[in-house]
């Protein structure tokens, strides 16, 4: 093998295998017009997914190191890539300076986010140019926007490759690429691609994992760039779901959260089928698994077996993030968000009335183009009405290319700005109020570790996601255990240890 053959980890008389069945074979930039795209084609699941002895060898004697910017869902993808890298060969590292390649796993949601991005781009280039053999990466939902990709190959020269969100399975081939090119490489898919079930991953911790359930968002908000970087709605089979919460739950995981944008969609696109979340959810409670959340519903397909199936309470936590991200039925036409204000509080109530202890918590956006102070006052109002326990607040932040960002906007950003402060101001007065009546309590708390702040205390958190600091033996992180509060803060609980929570019956 010559050294050009070892750096592209490519075995010399061996042939690659044809893996064209499950590759669309595009090679082209992105375009946001092309993923705004809906087909009817059912999606395909491949379960033969393998890195091919083609590519084996290429990581060893390098490290990876991945930035991760964005969402859970990113969150998760970065474990994938995690595990490709190790199936490779290569080691991870945590610090930039040891790596060999590094990726930035990127989110498009917001300005800030991209931003973020670009600036740690800009760091990298002194590395880069006192290595010139280091690999530097972009992917995630950035990848998948026109406008980043010509600004990358434009500007940021340090860059060595470019791949997107639907085509995180090709890493061995594009980092091969990389080290032979002395282009950069860019391979974004503006469609989705199938589900490929047997991805490797390297999970973060094994106490909390995540599992994807669905892919992309077929809703459209008009503000929202997801729809067309994450492409088409597509669910993953529940037997394949079902049996990766069960080797999870074998390997001594603690809590599992489903991922997916809108969860809530979960089975629509089956082909003459009717199985849903709520079904999926009902099969899952009977896992021995401690805690089962899902992220994100919408409040659109919220259907009532769901909240009959979460009322069942056992494993299924009483903790549901239910973005609304206005009050106003006007705002919320313009966002395309498909519900009204009075759908909405129906529903709360609905699931207020069947789970009674419930806790929600939302995500909000405010000053959308020409929102009134009277339009904004609903938002402020139905979160008085609705009482959450916490709210993710931003700032309306044009995507190009999304209907939205061509609306004419006569709200000024100070005013913007000032409601956001004004709507955080009523945020945390709630989140304050939560915390009280914790008081004198006794708590169940999943042990995630030591606390950042002291290492004397372990800290862990609630079924509510309620940050509890205490005193206990090491021992007892990665375990539920009973805390009674001796504190409650604005922002966290103090308690005492009590003892390792008892093992429940699950109720079938
Ligand atoms: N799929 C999830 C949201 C994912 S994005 C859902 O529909 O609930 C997370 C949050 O970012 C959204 O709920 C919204 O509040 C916010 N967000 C999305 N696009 C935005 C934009 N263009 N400007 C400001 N906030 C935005
Ligand atoms: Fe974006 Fe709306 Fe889809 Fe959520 S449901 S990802 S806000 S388009
Ligand atoms: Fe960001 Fe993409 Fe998630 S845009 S929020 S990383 S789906």
């Amino acid at each position: 093998m010559n050294e050009e053959q070892r750096l592209a980890g490519q075995a010399p008389a061996t042939k690659e295998k044809d893996y064209s069945h499950y590759f669309q074979s595009v090679y082209t930039p992105p375009s946001l017009k092309d993923a705004k795209k809906r087909g009817k084609e059912a999606i395909s699941y491949h379960d033969d997914f393998e890195i091919d002895e083609h590519y084996s060898g290429m990581g060893i004697g390098r490290k990876f190191y991945i930035r991760t910017f964005g969402c859970q869902m990113n969150e998760h993808d970065t474990e994938v890539m995690a595990g490709i890298f190790v199936g490779l060969g290569y080691e991870p590292t945590d610090t930039v300076k040891d790596a060999d390649v590094i990726l930035l796993n990127t989110c498009a949601i917001r300005e800030n986010a991209e931003n973020k991005v670009f600036g740690e781009l800009g760091h990298l280039k002194s590395l880069k140019r006192e290595r010139p053999d280091l690999l530097i990466g972009v992917c995630g939902c950035m990848s998948q926007e026109e406008s980043v990709v010509k600004k990358i190959l434009k500007t940021y020269d340090q860059v060595d490759m470019v791949f997107g969100t639907h085509n995180i399975h090709r890493l061995p081939a594009i980092l091969r690429e990389a080290y032979l090119s002395k282009e950069m490489v860019v391979e974004v898919w503006s469609k989705e691609g199938d589900i490929i079930e047997n991805l490797p991953r390297v999970r973060k911790g094994n106490i909390k994992g995540w599992v994807n359930i669905m892919y992309g968002c077929d809703k459209f908000c008009t503000y929202c760039i997801v729809p067309y970087t994450r492409g088409k709605e597509r669910s993953r089979r529940p037997e394949d779901i079902i049996l990766e919460v069960r080797q999870l739950a074998a390997a001594g995981y603690q809590e599992i959260t489903l991922l997916g944008q809108n969860v809530n969609a979960y089975g629509k696109d089956f082909e003459n089928e009717t199985y849903r979340l709520g079904d999926l959810m009902d099969e899952l409670r009977k896992i021995d698994i401690p805690r089962i959340r899902f992220t994100t519903s919408h409040p659109r397909d919220f259907d009532d077996h769901l909240i009959e199936v979460l009322a069942k309470g056992g494993n299924l936590v009483n903790h549901i993030h239910l973005p609304v991200q206005s009050g106003s039925s006007e705002i919320l036409k313009l966002m395309s968000r498909k519900y009204t204000r009075e759908h909405f509080l129906n529903l709360v109530s609905k699931i207020k009335q069947a789970i009674p202890n419930v806790t929600l918590t939302t995500d909000i956006i405010v000053g959308f183009p020409n929102e009134t102070e009277e339009q904004f006052q609903e938002t402020i109002s139905l979160y008085n009405e609705v009482g959450f326990d916490m709210a993710f607040t931003y700032i309306y932040s044009p995507r190009e290319g999304t209907p939205a960002a061509k609306m004419t906007d006569n709200v000024p950003m100070e005013v913007k700005k000032d409601r956001l402060q004004r709507l955080n101001k009523v945020v945390n007065d709630f989140s304050a109020a939560g915390m009280k009546p914790y008081q004198g309590e006794i708590v169940n708390v999943l042990v995630e570790g030591v606390s950042k702040r002291n290492k004397e205390v372990l800290s862990g958190y609630t079924e509510k996601s309620k940050l509890v600091n205490f005193r206990a033996p090491a021992n007892v992180i990665g375990k539920i255990v009973q805390v009674r509060i001796t504190q409650a803060k604005s922002w966290s609980l103090d308690g005492e240890f009590i003892g390792i929570k008892e093992k429940e019956k699950v109720m079938l």
